[in-house]
């Protein structure tokens, strides 16, 4: 019945936004941050948060045509800005009801264990159908920080390496 309404452009059905988040810019503001999941970013942005954030020492940031690959193709991309600072990003490739496989998250040093990182998973949860479940690889740093957010281990995630 939602996804009907929602298919016929009924702006009425509050869930509209959130399912539709190409149509429409979605700026939420949480202290001076805001966030959008509908904003583009350009490579070079893209490169420097992840060099703000240290990830770009496991992304491949020398390979432009790889970094422009993956924003080109990626399905949801939350960003967080202050002002026109870029200080955060979540990149994500989903079919939206599934499954969704975040890539990368990326806080700006300077802004992290603010909750901006925790903001970006739930602003790209919002974009999601109700069924639809997260997983990632969590980064060496960042092993500790998913447990804390509520996501749970699983023991036989498998990578077959190009
Ligand atoms: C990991 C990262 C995305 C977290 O974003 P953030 O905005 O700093 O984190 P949040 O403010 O949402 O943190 C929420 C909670 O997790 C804790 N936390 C933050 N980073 C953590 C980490 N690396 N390890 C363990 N706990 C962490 C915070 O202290 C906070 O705890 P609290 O609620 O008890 O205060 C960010 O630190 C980052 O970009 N790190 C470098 C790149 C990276 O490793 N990315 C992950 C790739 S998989």
């Amino acid at each position: 019945m939602g996804a009907d309404r929602a298919e016929s452009g009924d702006t009425a059905d509050p869930t509209f936004l959130l399912r539709h988040p190409t149509r429409f810019a979605i700026l939420t503001t949480s202290m001076a941050i805001e966030y959008s999941n509908s904003r583009q970013i350009t490579d070079a942005q893209f490169i420097d948060i992840l060099k703000r954030s240290t990830l770009a020492e496991r992304r491949p940031v020398n390979e432009p045509d790889r970094i422009q690959a993956m924003l080109r193709h990626c399905d949801i991309l939350c960003t967080a800005w202050d002002g026109d600072k870029l200080i955060g990003v979540a990149r994500s490739v989903t079919d939206f009801e599934y499954c969704c496989y975040l890539s990368d998250l990326a806080v700006d040093e300077a802004y992290q264990n603010q909750g901006i990182g925790k903001e970006l998973i739930r602003q790209t949860q919002f974009q999601l159908g109700p069924k639809a479940f997260i997983v990632l690889l969590a980064a060496p740093k960042a092993e500790a920080y998913y447990p804390k957010i509520g996501f749970t281990p699983h023991n036989s995630a498998w990578i077959l390496r190009p």
